[in-house]
């Protein structure tokens, strides 16, 4: 099965979940669930989620069973576009084929459907999950993953460095194998650890596919900047040239675009070699690895 085969064989299940997973309660302003349904159900590749159902998949479970568990993660990623989008940060007009959420809800109400997404991607897992223990591990997982330590730090990272010379660091490609890890490596890892523990995965299994996850992470990452080099704003949704424009830290503006390559290249062998103990189960994602840099979008 190509990774294209893969992403289409759960979009449809993924798509009513997420639907699913908004909030219906009364005292949610309708404007406010307006702003959210606006980014969550405008599509995007869903790579998330799949890693999610895949995991669980590989590791002996029902997919089914790990759909809270995807819900939560893409909504935890489409609150980070929401805000990565903000005027404050990359300030981008376009997300997803569709004018970013500040432009059409204005600047208050994307950060707070930023903020409501993320609450409710909690609520979801300890609603949604019937086993408590479980429900709260997945918790820490992606809490952990999400926060400080991980994307929004990384966030914080990469708006540090944003507009200065890198010739004034001692080891510039360090620090931005650092800034990737976090704001984009820990949620992908953590899609796949997510699916894990539902599944109830040994130690070692989990540790694999967590493995696999940091490597397509930094893969993910360096092709999105790759892409944002020579890319097409029709294919990606979004505007390419960006980097550039905004002063950022990249493997293409650090060592060119041929180097990268080759180093997204070597990640996504390291994450198929992370899974080698899965043995057949592991299949799907290790062709998935390979459409984290062969993507056009
Ligand atoms: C874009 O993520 C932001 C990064 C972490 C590079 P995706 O390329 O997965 O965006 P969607 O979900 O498909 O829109
Ligand atoms: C953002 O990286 C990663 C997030 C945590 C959202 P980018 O700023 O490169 O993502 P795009 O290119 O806007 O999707
Ligand atoms: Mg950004
Ligand atoms: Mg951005
Ligand atoms: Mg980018």
């Amino acid at each position: 099965m190509t990774a294209e085969e893969t992403l289409a064989r759960f979009a449809p299940l993924v798509a009513v979940a997420l639907a699913d997973s908004l909030p219906r309660g009364t005292d949610t302003p309708d404007t406010l669930r307006e702003a959210m349904h606006y980014s969550l159900m405008a599509g995007g590749k869903r790579l998330r989620p799949t890693l999610v159902l895949l995991a669980a998949e590989a590791c002996g479970g029902d997919p089914r069973d790990a759909l809270p568990a995807a819900c939560a993660v893409e909504m935890v990623h489409t609150y980070s576009l929401i805000h990565d989008d903000l005027p404050a940060m990359d300030d981008d007009l376009l997300r997803r084929g569709q004018p970013t959420s500040h432009v059409v809800h204005g600047e208050a109400m994307a950060i707070l459907a930023g903020d409501a997404l993320l609450t409710r991607a909690f609520e979801i897992l300890t609603t949604d999950l019937p086993d408590p223990a479980i429900a709260a591990e997945c918790c820490r997982v992606l809490a952990s993953a999400a926060g400080s330590d991980g994307m929004v730090g990384g966030q914080v990272a990469d708006l540090a460095v944003t507009n200065v010379d890198p010739s004034s660091d001692s080891s510039p490609l360090e620090t931005l194998a650092a800034i990737h890890h976090r704001k984009t490596g820990r949620l992908l890892a953590a899609s796949l650890e997510l699916g894990a523990v539902i599944a109830g995965a040994a130690g070692d299994i989990r540790q694999n596919l967590v493995d696999y996850g940091q490597h397509i992470g930094l893969a993910f990452q360096l092709a999105d900047d790759l892409l944002d080099v020579v890319g097409s704003a029709q294919q990606m949704g979004k505007p390419p040239g960006r980097d550039a424009a905004l002063g950022k830290w990249t493997y293409p503006a650090l060592v060119g675009v041929q180097q990268s390559r080759e180093l997204a290249r070597a990640c996504v062998e390291s994450a198929q070699a992370a899974i080698r103990p899965l043995g057949d189960a592991g299949d799907s994602l290790r062709v998935l690895a390979e459409f984290v840099v062969e993507r056009d979008h």
